[in-house]
Order: structure tokens, then sequence, then C-alpha cells
């Protein structure tokens, strides 16, 4: 029988939060594992629910609108990853008409103009730090906070971005700190979004010009699905729901650098053959650790594996595993872009930033401008404009969000 035939398990644990805080990105991996199953029963902070993963599983939990992201997430994460009123929050035609607009805001045209934002905001770093040594984690987030800024048409010089940097990252970094670090955390949260409040005001009384098809632009001009134009609370949220993924990039950037540093062949193909970018991209997407899981709440009842699952169930898709799936990846644990030349591209097996259609399901509407970007950095990093030195680069699983322990050193050329 393979494991996908099987009925539900259930943890041996009366709860697992303590398993999911001791095994990290791994916690689901082991469980499957034990069980031999592709599914089951478990009780998380305190809440129970199925955890399941694989492309079945993801195509059930994309598929249909049968889940909202309602009570997705606990409180303390959520108000530092999405908040209330964002897009996240909807559902229905809310937030079809919403991720409309998240869809505008990232198409072709505007990844293409954020892409050479990046290469601009890049050379200035890169000549800023000329032959020093620097964490790559940190540079990257202030070239991408740089990056985001111009790219969403706020005027230089309105906004520290040096401090905006530390906000939007920590805002990442501390999602799964409870207590101090997740307070601290929060509070820097409210003061980026008492900006953003202030730069959606100051967008639609005038004070601040910017051209029609920026994302500041789109955002304060933007309305509901009954026309009726946003709150500034919530355009603010969704300021920041734009510019802070954007910062996050920076992972993936330090990832990269990791992944050709390890695998050093791929330096070379990468400077040989432009198109090696987006594979090696997607390898870098789909080996790393990022968001571990995502959590749903049922919104209308369904059958799979002989359980009827009602609306206000819980169920959380294991993303890290669903990437490391033998059933659907080939040598799961080792990284070879190349796989991605025979990929058929199903939305439910590359799942770093969810499954389904982002069009109209909860799917990450950034994917294109996360590729692009990973892939241009990649390209750049290619061309030796920095040395590697000696350091700690394990990456601890049991750390989430994760990152190398010297968080990437660079030593820039000069
Ligand atoms: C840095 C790499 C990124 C990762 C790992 C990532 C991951 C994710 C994940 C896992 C989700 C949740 C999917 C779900 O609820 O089913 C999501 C949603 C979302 N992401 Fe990303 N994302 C990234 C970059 C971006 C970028 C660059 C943007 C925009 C500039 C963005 C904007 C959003 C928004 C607005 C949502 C909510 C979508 C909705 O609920 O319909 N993300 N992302």
């Amino acid at each position: 029988m393979s494991e996908s035939d099987r009925a539900i398990g259930r943890s041996p644990a009366p709860d697992d939060t303590i398993a999911f805080l001791r095994s990290g990105y791994l916690y689901g991996t082991r469980r499957f594992r034990d069980l031999a199953t592709d599914a089951y029963d478990a009780r998380l902070g305190g809440i129970g629910g199925v955890v399941m993963y694989g492309r079945d599983a993801a195509s059930v939990f994309y598929g249909g609108d049968r889940f909202s992201r309602e009570r997705a997430i606990p409180t303390s994460v959520q108000h530092l990853l999405q908040d209330e009123g964002s897009v996240q929050t909807l559902e229905g035609p809310a937030h079809e008409h919403r991720k409309s607009m998240f869809m505008r805001m990232l198409d072709e045209p505007n990844v293409d103009r954020l892409v050479d934002e990046f290469d601009r905001e890049w050379a200035k770093v890169r000549a800023e730090h000329a032959g020093q040594t620097v964490p790559l984690y940190d540079v990257g987030n202030l070239v991408l906070t740089r990056t985001a800024l111009a790219w969403a048409g706020v005027p230089a010089g309105t906004v520290d971005d040096r401090e905006l940097a530390g906000r939007l990252a920590a805002m990442v970094d501390a999602a799964s700190a409870v207590g101090p670090v997740n307070w601290i955390a929060r509070a820097r949260r409210r003061r980026a979004e008492a900006w953003a409040a202030h730069l959606i005001a100051d967008v639609r009384a005038g004070h601040i010009e910017t051209a029609s098809h920026t994302a500041i632009r789109t955002i304060a001009d933007a309305g509901d699905h009954h026309d009726a134009p946003l709150p500034e609370e919530v355009a603010a949220v969704e300021v920041l729901n734009l510019l802070r993924p954007i910062v996050a990039i920076s992972r993936f950037l330090v990832f990269a650098v990791h992944a050709m540093h390890t695998h050093p062949a791929w330096r070379a193909r990468l400077d040989d053959d432009p198109e090696a970018a987006g594979r090696f991209a997607n390898e870098v997407r789909r080996f790393y650790p990022f968001f571990p899981v995502i959590s749903g709440t049922v919104r209308r009842s369904f059958e799979w594996r002989e359980r009827r699952f009602e609306p206000g169930d819980r169920a959380i898709l294991d993303l890290y595993a669903t990437n490391h799936d033998r059933r659907i990846w080939e040598e799961p644990r080792r990284f070879l872009p190349e796989r991605f030349e025979a990929w058929d591209g199903d939305p439910n097996t590359l799942v770093p930033q969810g499954g389904g259609a982002a069009a109209t399901g909860h799917r990450c509407p950034g994917e294109a401008a996360t590729i692009a970007l990973t892939a241009r950095f990649a390209r750049l990093a290619a061309s030796r404009p920095f040395e590697v030195p000696e350091q700690d680069l394990r990456i601890s699983l049991r750390h989430i969000p994760a990152l190398p322990m010297d968080r990437m050193r660079i030593a820039m050329r000069k």
C-alpha cells in the first residue's frame, strides 16, 4: 500500500507543540516517516487538525476554495506577517478583488522594473562596501529595501532606509519567536505601519507625487470590491505586505550564494547560460528552508481519505516536506537545478510560496518577482564580485526562519 492510499493517522503525542519547536522544519517529515502516512491528526498550539504533505494534499488544500486563512497562523505571527484587513485575511469576491491589485502590481513589466532597480542599488552598495567583509543577509536587506522603495514610488529621502530595512527584516526574523522578541518586533511593525499610513495620506492629498504605474499610487487609489476607497490603515498594511516580502528575498540571495559555494560547478554554468539561472533559482526555493507550513480553516465541507472535513476544522500543509517529497522529487536532498529541465510545472509540487493558482487562491503573488531577483543575483554573484571567506556555513533546521550560522559573510572586491 502506498502512503497516499492510507487513512489519516494520529500523532502519538497528546500535543505536538514541543515536538514542532524541537524539530523545526523536520517536524512533519519525521512524523510522516514514523507513521508511514502522508496525513495525520495532531494538536499544535492547542488546536487540533490534520497535518499533511505531498501533491495530493496540496491539491486538496489549494483546490476548490475549501480553506480560508482564518486562525491559520497564531496571532503573534499574524501581527508580524499579515494583519487585519490584509489580502490574506479576505475570502471570496473581496479576496479576488484585492488579489487582482497585487497581481497587477507584480506583473511582468513591473517585475522587470524591479530587477532594474535592484541592479542599480546593488551596484551602489557594492561600491559602498568595496574591500569590506559584510554579512550578505544584512546587506541584502538594505539593497532590497532601497530597491522596493524606489520601485514602489516612495520618494528618496522621505524615510530612513536603514531603519526601515531593520524593521521589515525583524518582522520575518521574529515571526516564530514568542515573548519579548516577538513583542519588540510587533512594536517596530506598528511604527512601520504608522509611517505607511502617513505615506498613503500624503499620496492621496497630493503632497507626494508618484507616477500612475507605481505601487504606492495603485494602493492609494485602490477601492474594495464595492468600490469604496480602502481605509488608510488597510492601505498601510498592504504597503507593508508589498515591501516586507521583497526584503525577505534576502534569504534566498543568501541561500543562492550558499548553493554556489557548496556546488562550485554551478558558478561557471550560471556565467555561461542565462536560462540556467531560472532553474537554479527554483532549486534554491525548493531545497532551502523558508516557510515551513501553511495552515487553513475549512470553509465548506468535503471528503478526503475517508474523512469528512467540516467548516471550522483545521489542516496544516507541510510546505518543506512537500518540497522534499521523494514521490515528487528524485533524490530530494540533493541540490540539482537540472531537475527543472524536465519539470512538468504542476502547481502543487514546488510550493515554497504556496500551491494552486495565485490569481484565485492564496498562493503568493510575488513568485515571479522572487524568481527574477534570485536568478538575477545568482548571475551577478557568479561573476565573482565577492569572495566567500572561511565561516560557519551550517544551516540549522531547528531554527525558523533558517539562515546560515554566520549570515553568509562576503568579502567584497575592491
Ligand atoms: C521571499 C520569498 C517569499 C516567500 C517564501 C513567500 C511565501 C509565501 C507564502 C507561503 C504565502 C502563503 C500562501 C497561502 O496562504 O497559501 C505567501 C502569500 C503572500 N505573499 Fe509571499 N512569499 C515571498 C515573496 C513575496 C513577495 C516578493 C511578495 C510581494 C511583493 C509577496 C506577497 C505575498 C502576499 C500579498 C501574500 C498573501 C496572498 C493571499 O493571501 O492571497 N510574497 N507568500
